[in-house]
């Protein structure tokens, strides 16, 4: 085997990425991670003022950085958005889809449009910008991959979660669906990373290690703590670059080893 080979392995300088959810904990810390590894970084959220903040934050620390605003379920945004990062950077090589939301309630009390809201940001969404950002990567002729930010909960049932957990084991089977779609065809890998609690605004009050929450959660989690934004950076350049070539159709569990036990 050639040095050069293993060198190049997890090389992405020079790629393009286009991060949806990318005002989030998650979105922003790739968007940071992929930027520091010499990637161009297109962001996307819903709202101007937030992705304009996080580009100017970005090109700060040196990172090459573009953005769009729209709404990830809205087709004409996501045409909008996946036009405007053509348009700033030539072409695509690897979307990230980190929007999403949940309201967990009971199914006897939550409104429809509160199910439809959960499956239009989660999955909606992330099946929009795998049609527009695809094709782009098609029509390029040069293969990619795409990485959807899933959830530890696809595969695992919880009371008040019947919108966010049929949702993520949605976006789970999106991603095989794809994969048996695209990867030998086009060379575009797709894959799901699925991660367990994870440092956010929303997430914030179960860090607290006298919360019964907390306490809960370290029973179930053999890496003893919870997830910070950072660790979610090596396996998304992992799944970015050619070290997972022969990866497709993966749920990738990023749960401090939450699915062991
Ligand atoms: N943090 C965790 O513990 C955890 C665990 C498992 C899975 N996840 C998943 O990881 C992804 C990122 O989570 P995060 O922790 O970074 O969450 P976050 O900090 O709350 O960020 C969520 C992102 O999604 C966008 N968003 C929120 N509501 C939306 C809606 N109704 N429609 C479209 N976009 C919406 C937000 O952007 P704008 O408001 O700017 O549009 C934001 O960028 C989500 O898919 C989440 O389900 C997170």
């Amino acid at each position: 085997m050639d040095k050069k080979f293993v060198d190049n392995l997890f090389d992405v300088k020079g790629k393009t990425a286009l991060i949806t959810g990318a005002t989030g904990a998650l979105g922003k810390a790739i968007a940071f991670g992929y930027g520091h590894a010499g990637m161009k970084v297109f962001v996307t959220g819903r709202k101007a003022d937030k992705n304009i903040a996080l580009c100017e934050e970005l090109k700060a620390a040196g990172i090459e950085c573009a953005q769009e605003a729209g709404d990830p379920a809205v087709e004409s945004d996501v045409v909008r958005i996946v036009d405007a990062c053509k348009a700033a950077f030539g072409e695509i090589n690897v979307l990230f889809t980190a929007a999403g939301y949940n309201n967990p309630q009971p199914i006897v009390e939550q409104e429809l449009d509160e199910w439809k809201k959960i499956m239009d940001s989660d999955v909606q969404g992330t099946w929009l910008f795998c049609k527009y950002a695809g094709k782009q990567m098609i029509d390029q002729g040069k293969g990619g991959k795409v990485i959807m930010v899933s959830s530890a909960r696809s595969k695992l049932g919880m009371a008040n979660y019947t919108g966010y957990c049929t949702a993520k084991a949605g976006i789970d089977l999106m991603a095989q669906s794809l994969a048996s779609e695209w990867t030998a065809k086009y060379g575009i890998n797709v894959n799901t990373i699925n991660p367990t609690v994870f440092r956010s605004e929303l997430t914030e009050w179960m860090f607290d290690p006298e919360s019964a929450v907390y306490k809960n959660f370290l029973k179930r989690l053999p890496v003893g703590r919870l997830g910070e934004p950072e660790d979610f950076v090596g396996p998304s350049i992992f799944l970015a670059s050619d070290a997972s070539n022969f990866m497709t159709g993966a749920n990738v569990a990023v749960d401090g080893g939450y699915w062991a036990n």
